[in-house]
């Protein structure tokens, strides 16, 4: 098709006779010198045609992004803990993995080359979790595992039985971090029943943790759901251990560059949850227009571009996900260049911050606990 509307387009050289007895008839040197040319085109598209049709640009027009691992720099794959662990930089997250689905979930994660596991006590699919773990073939030490102590037993009495639980669950003897899930205690009795003392002041919570780092049971202690207030107010007093980790919700339409900051600058560590804008933003985040201008300009899938940024930005981060072919995909974090990160840093923090979780109502607190 292509070719015959070139040679259609070539001059015709006879005004009177047919267009192919002029050729033959009245100039034949002409014809020969044509003939070339077609064939110097020819030979010039097919030659430059595989290059353009593999070209990250075509290639993404025609069939979404291609995943470029060997041209894009990788990012960090690991951070170093004050204990001096190395904690992988990107996690499986099982909040939401229904169960059924959370076990073939950690089975592809550990095929695909996962080591980090972040779950907890209140997810109520820790079972499963530990039941993927025992089928899988990863030793014990060559993974992460973390589980966070749920608000109603942080008495320093019910501390050890819910991490035994989880412990059990997970089957396993020590875990590699144990966060405090919220900085909110409710009594053991009723149903979310705020503790005013042991919220106002973590400090027993914490000193029976770091009890339990000195046992063998827990490596690392952190927290999360912490804002900067919070944080001070459990450090003001003298740990032993300073928390390791403050996971709390980072994502486009919430990206925190104040705590982000402060972390830096005070050095914690902070880890990512519902980095895609959990189940109800993650098709917001995927259509971002800098998120997808950047993915097609690198070749990665917006969801890369998302989680790439979470990592270069100085933190873990917790995709999460049960379909297999996004949670091989998730591992894939590559280095953005740096003008691209600033946009997209620049357009997160253009719009007013929105969280996807906070409870503070539906637990009727008389407070907001990001406040
Ligand atoms: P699913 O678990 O069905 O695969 P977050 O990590 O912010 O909590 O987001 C989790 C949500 O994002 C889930 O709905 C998950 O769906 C979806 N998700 C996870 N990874 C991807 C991906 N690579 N592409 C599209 N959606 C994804």
């Amino acid at each position: 098709m292509l070719f015959s509307q070139g040679y259609q387009q070539l001059p015709t050289f006879d005004k009177g006779a047919g267009e192919h007895d002029s050729f033959q008839r009245k100039e034949p040197r002409k014809r020969r010198f044509s003939l070339l040319g077609i064939a110097v085109i020819v030979i010039i598209m097919c030659a430059s045609l595989p290059r353009i049709i593999r070209s990250r640009g075509f290639w993404a027009a025609c069939h979404g992004p291609q995943r470029n691992s060997s041209t894009l720099a990788k990012l960090p794959s690991h951070y170093t803990l004050p204990s001096g662990d190395k904690i992988p930089s990107v996690a499986l997250g099982v909040w939401q993995a229904g169960k059924g689905e959370v076990g073939s979930a950690v089975t592809t994660a550990l095929k695909a080359g996962y080591r980090h596991i972040d779950g907890a006590w209140i997810y109520r699919n820790e079972e499963e979790v530990g039941q993927a773990l025992k089928a899988s073939s990863v030793p014990r030490e060559e993974l992460w595992l973390t589980s966070k102590l749920w608000n109603t037993f942080h008495a320093p009495e019910d501390i050890e039985p819910a991490l035994d639980q989880s412990l059990s669950m997970l089957g396993t003897d020590y875990l590699d971090l144990y966060l405090i899930h919220w900085p909110i205690a409710f009594k053991k009795e009723g149903a979310n029943v705020l503790d005013e003392d042991l919220t106002a002041d973590p400090y027993p919570t914490w000193q029976k943790l770091e009890e339990l780092v000195d046992k063998g049971k827990i490596r690392n202690i952190g927290i999360s759901n912490f804002n900067i207030r919070r944080i001070q107010n459990l450090t003001a007093n003298k740990l032993k251990y300073q928390p390791a980790v403050n996971q709390v919700e980072l994502n486009f339409w919430n990206p925190q560059p104040e705590l982000l900051k402060w972390s830096k600058e005070n050095g914690l560590l902070l880890e990512a949850y519902s980095p895609l804008g959990s189940n109800t933003q993650v098709g917001k985040s995927l259509a971002v227009p800098e998120v997808k201008d950047i993915a097609s300009k690198l070749g990665i899938t917006p969801a890369q571009v998302i989680i790439s940024w979470s990592v270069q930005r100085g933190t873990i981060v917790l995709p999460k996900s049960v379909t297999a072919s996004r949670i091989v995909e998730n591992l894939d974090v590559f280095e953005i260049p740096q003008e691209d990160f600033e946009k997209l840093e620049e357009a997160a923090a253009l719009h007013p911050p929105q969280r996807v979780v906070n409870p503070s109502n539906g637990w009727k607190l008389p407070f907001d606990v990001f406040e």
